[in-house]
Parts: C-alpha cells; structure tokens; sequence
C-alpha cells in the first residue's frame, strides 16, 4: 500500500505554463487537471482564453485584435483601471490594459489545489506624469477545480496622499448569437445610458435581451448575475465581490463597421459584462487597500435557467 507521502508526490499539480504568445508576447497557460484552461498576456493582465473541459473557447477574442502596445487586446478580459470609460481625464479605460505586467514574486497565500497566477502593476515614471499617483495593483487569476476562472485584484495606496479610482473586468463573453441571449439579474434596476449622455433610467422587469446596440451601466446591483444563451444551452453565471456595478455592452453593426480591431459581423457572437465599479468611485488613503473580484463559471442551461427570474422565484417554480 501507498504511503501518504508517496500519494501526495504522485498527486498531480495544477500545471502552469509560461510560453510566447502573439507576436512573442508572454503568455501564461493555466491548466486545470479535468482539463479547462485559461490563458493571459502579461501585456495589459489580460484573460485571453478560458476553456472548459470540453476544450470550448468560453470567451470571445476578436479575429482583429491587435497583440500590439499600445493598442488594446480586443475581447478576453481587459483590466479598466485607474478609469472606467472617459469618465476622467485619462485615454478611455485608463492605463493598465496597455501595460506590461509582471509576476508577482511577493504574493499573498497560495490557494489550494488551484491552477492559479499573480501578477503585479506599478506606475513608470511615465505613468505618475499623467496619473501622479503610486499604487501596486495585484493581480491573481485563478482556474478552479470545476473549471471556474476567477479573477482577484488588490490595489494598495503606496503613495502619500488619498487616491480616488474607477474600475471594470471588461469581460467579453462567446455567445452563439447575440439575439439568442437574455441576462437575468438586472431587472428593474437603475442604470446610466452610456448612450444617452450616462442619464439615469430604470430599467424595467424582464429580463434584459438584445435587439440593438446596449451600453448600459447598471448601479449596486446584485453579486449573481445569469447571461443565459438560448441556442448552445450554456449559462454563463458571473459572482462580484467589492463591484457594486455591471455594465453591459454590445456595439451592434453600425459601431462595430467604425472599430478596426473589430470583424462587421462580430457583434452577433460576444456580450460583454463587467463587474465594475463606477458611480461611487473607490478612495484609498496611503497605505489603504482595496480588493474586488469576479467568478465567471459555465453551466448547461437547465441548471440555472429562471432562478433568478424574481416572478419565478416569487412563485417558487
Ligand atoms: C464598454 C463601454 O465597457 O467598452 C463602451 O461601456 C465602450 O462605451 C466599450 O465603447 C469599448 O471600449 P474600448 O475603449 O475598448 O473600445
């Protein structure tokens, strides 16, 4: 018989690979041992990939991205920090999805038995010109043992005075046709109209479905939220921690036409939602630090489908 220190030398672990990638850009490959994957650039932190088990790519990338600084990866996951959209003066999204990451080499306790990655950001010279102010951001990508990816960021205040911030996983989901999804757990919440000058509305009951170029903020919304896709039987569930807001973006044609790292017909195939946080900015006083996280699994539809419908769970079905 096997003794217990021979079974845990046999004992599989999660694997990690760091390779090149697009254009000899460093790339780091989770593997997790049912067989999903995720995979990230240290140029911008960036998810790129996550597949289940079935080797399914879960995330859109555009066939147009650009793998070039310091142009932004179009798809996967990009970071939006020091700034979500133009809310500041900063270029659109901030900065950290145009930056070369690197490994965190001080990072906090392992999880167990996870595929997992961590990665760091500070501020060049450069940067502090245009945003004067010092922070580290940590960076952890973790692939669970269900195939799960969770992304964790922790942005300390390393500087002298306060900093405020705003904040999204700009999360670009593969759906198999954009007219075939609904997105359950937003209903009659408010919303700013990214396009209608960021007015405030209040969106009604139903599940929100696509018709039509969307670019919606919604405001403290519940941590679960369901992106349901019809015609492949897959629901996407989304968990936020310390992200009070979701957006949620499709450009439709007419924007997609005007966006070069984008194909015309694109739009029909992703869906972006991201966990953000927007409205009420996040301050950290020196020595402060902030933490904020999303869990995106997959499941087949029938596991989940209408349990966050509020009539469905009103009436108990
Ligand atoms: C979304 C915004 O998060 O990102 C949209 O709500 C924006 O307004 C979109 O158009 C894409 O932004 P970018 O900078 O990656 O082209």
């Amino acid at each position: 018989m096997a003794s217990a220190s021979s079974d845990q030398r046999r004992t599989p672990l999660p694997p990690v690979d760091y390779i090149k990638g697009v254009n000899g850009l460093d790339k780091i490959v989770l593997h997790e041992v049912r067989g999903s994957s995720a995979e990230l650039y240290l140029y911008g932190g960036h998810v790129t990939s996550w597949k289940n088990d079935h080797g399914e790519e879960l995330l859109f990338v555009s066939s147009k991205a650009q793998f070039k600084p310091p142009k932004a990866i179009r798809g996967g996951i990009p970071i939006c920090f020091p700034q979500f959209s133009n809310l500041g003066t900063l270029e659109a999204h901030g900065f950290a999805r145009n930056r070369v990451w690197s490994i965190d080499r001080d990072p906090p306790p392992p999880p167990n038995n996870k595929a997992f990655v961590d990665l760091i950001l500070k501020p060049t010279e450069d940067d502090l010109k245009i945003w004067p102010h010092s922070f580290e951001f940590r960076l952890r990508v973790t692939l669970g043992p269900g195939g799960d990816l969770m992304l964790t960021s922790r942005v300390r205040n390393t500087d002298t005075k306060p900093f405020t911030f705003t904040f999204a996983y700009h999360t670009y989901l593969s759906v198999s046709d954009i007219s075939e999804v609904r997105v359950e757990g937003l209903e009659t919440l408010d919303y700013l109209d990214n396009l209608k000058n960021k007015e405030r509305f209040t969106e009604q009951g139903d599940a929100i479905t696509f018709e039509g170029e969307l670019d919606k903020i919604y405001l403290s919304t519940p941590p679960k939220i369901a992106i349901l896709d019809h015609e492949r039987k897959r629901t996407f569930v989304l968990r936020k921690d310390g992200l009070p807001d979701a957006v949620v973006w499709n450009p439709w044609d007419k924007k997609a036409k005007s966006m070069a790292d984008f194909g015309d017909e694109e739009y029909r195939h992703m869906l972006c939602v991201e966990a953000a946080a927007i409205e009420k900015p996040i301050t950290l006083k020196p020595n402060e630090e902030w933490r904020g996280r999303q869990e995106l699994s997959a499941v087949p539809s029938s596991y989940c489908s209408g349990q966050l419908d509020p009539q469905r769970v009103l009436l108990g079905t």
